[in-house]
């Protein structure tokens, strides 16, 4: 079966390509390389000894998209490509309209001009904004706060109507919690640019002495110690999750979260960073986050029993490997 993966070079994308590989499916990727690395497609090669066909285009670019799905006999698609800065986001709402928006559009109609009908879509716990309570289950009511979010809200919106019209369409929508940690091998894994917005890769650039302090948004939530409650999920669990909703023998449109359904605050989380990885966190409290919410985590009931969905990787893996990565990747 030979899977498009957009967006395959980026962090979720990457480890999923992985996973596919490791399972016996073709991959070809599409990614303009706009948040990603060409040298990405070689440690792939190291770690499953198997090759991707790589395309450097843009998926806003519909000729070039199209000039993929004439030539590669797609079976079905995992669509990651987008940009994902909620700050940025605000800051260009135009360019994340444009790019996640037109890119999925361009990437639907050739789908249907195609008949390629399988499409796996990496939607966000975004979509939910503040939930009314927790955990949070696929039925929630939906909201968004933010231009990213509106985006991942609009997709959703864009493949249910797609579906009502046209029903050969099998459509799964992922929502995933927050994604942290790496592959073990320390060769795929997230090191943002610049400084980091979200807290992961935040604390592992104290860690590493390249910021000096991590700012805690907030210590006066309604949560056990006044600080924020997330699901962190290991991004190897969540592309598992991928290859379970490709091979989903239910037909239609499917809907699930993937995370944990654990929460952990954000001094849970410094806290045993420091434990696992015997490293010490500066950090001070500072005032909450405008648009932050005191706790998010997910029922991942539905994708357990429907996809057989399971989380292998304990918050000391996500730690130890998000820091293993940063450590082999700049040579400290
Ligand atoms: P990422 O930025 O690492 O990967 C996205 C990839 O898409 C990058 O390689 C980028 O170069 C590529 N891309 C962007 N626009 C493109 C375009 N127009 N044409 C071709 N390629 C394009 O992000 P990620 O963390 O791997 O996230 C993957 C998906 O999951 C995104 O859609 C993101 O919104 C969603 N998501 C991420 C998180 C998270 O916390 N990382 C949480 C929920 C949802
Ligand atoms: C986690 C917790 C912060 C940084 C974001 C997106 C969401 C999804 C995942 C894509 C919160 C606290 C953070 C710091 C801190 N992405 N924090 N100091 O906000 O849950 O979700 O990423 O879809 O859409 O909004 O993740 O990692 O930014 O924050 O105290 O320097 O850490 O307040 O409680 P968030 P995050």
């Amino acid at each position: 079966m030979k899977v498009l993966v957009t967006g395959g070079c980026g962090y979720i994308g990457s480890h999923t390509v992985v996973d596919l590989l490791n399972d016996g499916y073709e991959v070809i990727i599409v990614d303009n390389l706009s948040n990603s690395k060409i040298e990405v497609l070689d440690k792939i090669k190291k770690i499953t000894g198997k090759s991707v066909t790589f395309y450097q285009y843009d998926l806003c670019d519909k000729e070039k998209l199209e000039s993929v799905f004439a030539k590669e006999k797609i079976d079905a698609v995992i669509h990651f490509a987008g940009l994902k800065a909620v700050g940025e986001s605000v800051q260009k709402p135009l360019m994340y309209y444009e790019n996640n928006l037109f890119s999925t559009i361009n990437l639907l109609e050739m789908m249907q001009k195609y008949k390629v009908y399988k499409i796996v879509f990496s939607s966000s716990a975004t979509v939910y904004g503040s939930p009314k309570s927790l955990p949070i289950k696929e039925d929630f009511p939906l909201s968004t706060t933010n231009p990213y979010g509106t985006t991942k809200l609009m997709i959703e919106n864009i493949l249910t109507d797609l579906y009502k019209a046209d029903n050969s369409f099998d459509i799964t929508i992922l929502r995933y919690f927050n994604p942290i940690g790496a592959h073990k091998s320390g060769l795929l894994g997230e090191d943002p640019n610049g400084i980091p917005n979200n807290l992961m890769p935040y604390i592992v650039k104290v860690a590493t002495g390249d910021l000096p302090i991590l700012s805690i948004f907030g210590d006066d939530y309604d949560t056990e110690d006044g600080t924020g409650v997330r699901d962190y999920i290991h991004v190897c669990d969540l592309s598992y999750g991928h290859v379970l909703a490709l091979k989903n023998p239910q037909n239609g449109l499917k809907i699930y979260n993937l995370g944990t359904g654990k929460g952990t605050s954000v001094l849970e989380l410094v806290t045993m960073f420091e434990k696992v990885n015997n490293v010490k966190v500066n950090r001070q409290i500072a005032k909450r986050r405008e648009g932050d919410i005191a706790s998010c985590y997910a029922s991942n009931e539905k994708a357990h029993k429907e996809l057989g969905f399971t989380c292998k990787y304990t918050l000391e893996d996500m730690c130890k490997d998000s820091y293993n990565y940063v450590k082999k990747n700049t040579n400290l």
